[in-house]
C-alpha cells in the first residue's frame, strides 16, 4: 500500500433534469438523523442500466468510506472501511440483522442461516458448522473430482466432435459451471445427483427458475410481491410459487427418506465416521444422524434450501471470473498450467495435493477479490450504535439510529486505491509477498501470524480489507469447501485446455443480483492441451 497513492479524482457526472429532482429528494429525505455523515448525490440514472455497486464505488471515491446515500423512500449507510466493517461485522455483530436481505429471502429460505433472526441463527449454527469437518471435506473432494471430470469429458466430447480438425470448441463457460455448481452442491448438501451436466429436469429447471427469482428480487427496489395475490395474478409470481413446491417437494422426499434410515450417533462419533465407504456422506445424512439435534422438518428444508443457493452460484461465479482474468493473461494461464502438470501428474487428487495448488488458489482468491460474491453484504442495525472512526472521510465515528440499512461493499473494499496497489489489475501474485506494518498508520497489511494455519490470505490476515469470504459470526460455513470446489474443477480444465475469450473483454458485461455474473454468458474457444 503506498501511503501517497490518492485515488482518483471523481467523475464529473453529467447532470439533467431528472437528476436534479433526485437530488432534491435525496436531500429533503435525508435529513438528519445521521448526523454530519456525507450524503451522496446520486442521481436516479445512476441506479439504472449499471450495477449499484459501480455508483457505489464512484461515490466511495468522492465521499469518503462512510456515506449515506438515498433513494426513493430508502436511504442507505454505505460503508467501504475496514474498521467500520469489522465493528458491524465481528465486534458488535449482533447488534445487526440482515434487514432487506431477509425480507427478499424469507419466502424462498425460510429460517435458513442467511435470513434467520438471531435466535434461530444461534441454534442452527451451532449444528450445521460442525458438518463442515474434515473427513467431510475430504469426502467431498472425491465429489469435486468425480463432477469436474464428468463436465470436462462432456467438453472434450465436444471438441472431439464434429471431425475438428484443431480439436476446439466454442462453449459458454458460465453455463457449464453453474451445472457443475450445481451438480456438486446437490450431491454436498442433500446426496442428490442433479447430473444437470448432462439433463435437464423439471428439478433443475425449478431451481435455476427459483434462482433466476431470487437474482429479479434483490435487485428489484419495490418488493411488490408481498401484496396481496400477486402469488395468482403476477405470471412470474405464478411460477415461482409453482417452481418453489417443486423443489420443496424434492427436498422433503429426501429429508423423509433421510430420517426412515437414520442412525443417531454423537457428534464426535459421527465426524469420525468412515467417509470412504459412506453412500450417502451428505450434510443432510449429518444433520439428520446427529444426536440431540432434533429439528422439525421444516427447518431442515430451510437449511437446505439456504446452502443450495448460497453454494451454488457464488462458486459458479467464481469459476467464471477467474477464467475470465486467466483468459486475458496468457503467462498467468502456462504458470498455472505449469502448476497442475507437476503437481497432478500422478496419483487421486487429495487435500494434500489440493494444498500444492497454491498458484491456483492463488487466482481464485484474486478473481473473489475483483469480483466478490456478493459484491454487498447488508445489515440493519437492531439497536442504536456508534460506528468506530475509520479511514479515508470517515475518521470520526458516527452514530447510527436502530433500523439504520447498511451496505458493506466488498467490492469498495476489494479495489479501494487506499488499500491495494493496483487495484483494479489482475495480480494473483500480490497474496504471495505478506506484508507488514508498512503502510497507514493501522493497517497492518496480510500477516499470516495474525492467522497461523490459514490456508488462504483472509479477513482476518487482511484485518478485514479483505473480505472474499464475509467475516464474524455470519461469515460463510462453505468457505473451504467452496475453496476446494473452485480449485478442483479450474486445475481439471486447466490440465486439459487452453481458453481464449470468444470476443473482446469488454462484450463480457457484468450484471448483478446476489452475485456478480455476465451478461450473455462467458464465451470461450476451448483448445485441447498436447
Ligand atoms: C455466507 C461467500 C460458498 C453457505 C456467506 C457470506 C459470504 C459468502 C460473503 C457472508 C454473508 C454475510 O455476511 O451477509 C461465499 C462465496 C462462496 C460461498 C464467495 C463460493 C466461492 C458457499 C458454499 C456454501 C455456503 C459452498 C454451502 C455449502 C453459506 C451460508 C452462509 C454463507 C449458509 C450464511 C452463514 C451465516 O449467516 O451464518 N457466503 N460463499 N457458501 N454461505 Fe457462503
Amino acid at each position: 500500500v503506498d501511503k501517497q497513492q490518492q485515488p482518483p479524482p471523481p467523475k464529473q457526472k453529467q447532470r439533467n433534469l431528472l437528476d436534479n429532482a433526485s437530488n432534491l429528494l435525496t436531500n429533503f429525505l435525508s435529513g438528519g438523523n445521521l448526523g454530519a455523515m456525507p450524503v451522496a448525490e446520486g442521481a436516479v440514472t445512476d441506479l439504472f442500466g449499471k450495477p449499484l455497486f459501480f455508483s457505489l464505488y464512484d461515490w466511495f471515491l468522492e465521499h469518503g468510506s462512510v456515506y449515506k446515500l438515498a433513494f426513493g423512500p430508502k436511504s442507505f449507510v454505505v460503508v467501504s472501511d475496514p474498521i467500520v466493517a469489522r465493528h458491524i461485522l465481528r465486534e458488535n455483530a449482533f447488534c445487526y440483522d440482515k434487514g432487506v436481505l431477509a425480507e427478499i429471502l424469507k419466502p424462498i429460505m425460510g429460517k435458513g442461516l442467511i435470513p434467520a433472526d438471531l435466535d434461530t441463527w444461534k441454534q442452527r449454527r451451532k449444528v450445521i458448522t460442525p458438518g463442515f469437518h474434515a473427513l467431510f471435506i475430504e469426502a467431498m473432494v472425491r465429489t469435486f473430482t468425480k463432477c469436474s471430470e464428468r463436465t470436462i469429458s462432456k467438453l472434450e466430447e465436444l471438441t472431439e466432435s464434429e471431425a475438428r480438425v484443431q480439436k476446439s470448441t466454442i462453449v459458454d463457460l458460465e453455463a457449464e459451471f453453474s451445472n457443475l455448481a450445481l451438480d456438486i452442491i446437490g450431491l454436498g448438501v442433500f446426496n442428490f445427483d442433479f447430473d444437470s451436466v448432462t439433463k435437464e429436469s423439471p428439478v433443475i429447471k425449478a431451481v435455476y427458475g427459483t434462482l433466476f427469482e431470487a437474482e429479479h428480487r434483490s435487485t428489484f427496489y419495490i418488493p411488490y410481491w408481498n401484496l396481496p395475490f400477486t402469488k395468482w395474478i403476477v405470471p412470474r409470481q405464478r411460477k415461482f410459487h409453482s417452481d418453489l413446491k417443486v423443489i420443496n417437494n424434492c427436498l422433503d422426499n429426501l429429508i423423509k427418506n433421510a430420517k426412515e434410515t437414520r442412525q443417531e450417533a454423537d457428534v464426535e462419533k459421527l465426524q469420525q465416521r468412515d467417509y470412504s465407504s459412506l453412500k450417502d456422506a451428505s450434510l443432510l445424512r449429518f444433520l439428520v444422524d446427529m444426536r440431540g439435534a432434533d429439528v422439525d422438518d421444516r427447518q431442515l428444508r430451510d437449511d437446505l434450501m439456504t446452502m443450495l443457493i448460497a453454494g451454488h452460484e457464488t462458486t459458479a461465479a467464481v469459476l467464471t471470473w477467474s477464467v475470465f482474468l486467466l483468459a486475458q493473461s496468457p503467462t498467468k494461464m502456462r504458470k498455472a498450467q505449469a502448476e497442475v502438470d507437476s503437481v497432478l501428474s500422478n496419483g487421486a487428487i487429495t487435500v494434500e495435493s489440493l494444498k500444492k495448488l497454491e498458484y491456483i488458489k492463488l487466482i481464485i482468491l484474486e478473481a473473489l477479490r475483483l469480483y466478490p460474491q456478493p459484491p454487498l453484504l447488508i445489515r440493519r442495525s437492531l439497536r442504536p450504535d456508534k460506528l468506530p472512526g475509520g479511514y479515508n472521510g470517515a475518521k470520526e465515528g458516527y452514530e447510527i439510529p436502530a433500523g439504520t440499512d447498511i451496505f458493506v461493499s466488498i467490492y469498495n473494499l476489494h479495489r479501494s486505491p487506499y488499500f491495494w496497489d493496483r487495484p483494479n489489475e489482475f495480480e494473483p501474485e500480490r497474496f504471495s509477498v505478506p506484508k507488514k506494518d508498512e503502510s497507514i498508520e493501522g493497517w497492518s497489511g496480510f500477516d499470516p501470524d495474525r492467522s497461523p494455519g490459514a490456508m488462504y490470505p483472509n479477513e482476518i490476515i487482511a484485518d478485514f480489507a479483505f473480505l472474499p469470504f464475509g467475516g464474524g459470526p455470519r461469515k460463510c460455513v462453505g468457505d473451504q469447501f467452496a475453496l476446494l470446489e473452485s480449485t478442483v474443477a479450474l486445475a481439471l480444465l486447466l490440465r486439459k485446455f487452453d481458453v481464449e475469450l470468444r470476443g473482446s473483454p469488454d462484450e463480457v458485461e457484468m450484471v448483478t443480483g446476489a452475485t456478480i455474473h455476465t451478461k450473455n454468458g462467458l464465451w470461450c474457444r476451448l483448445r485441447k492441451r498436447t
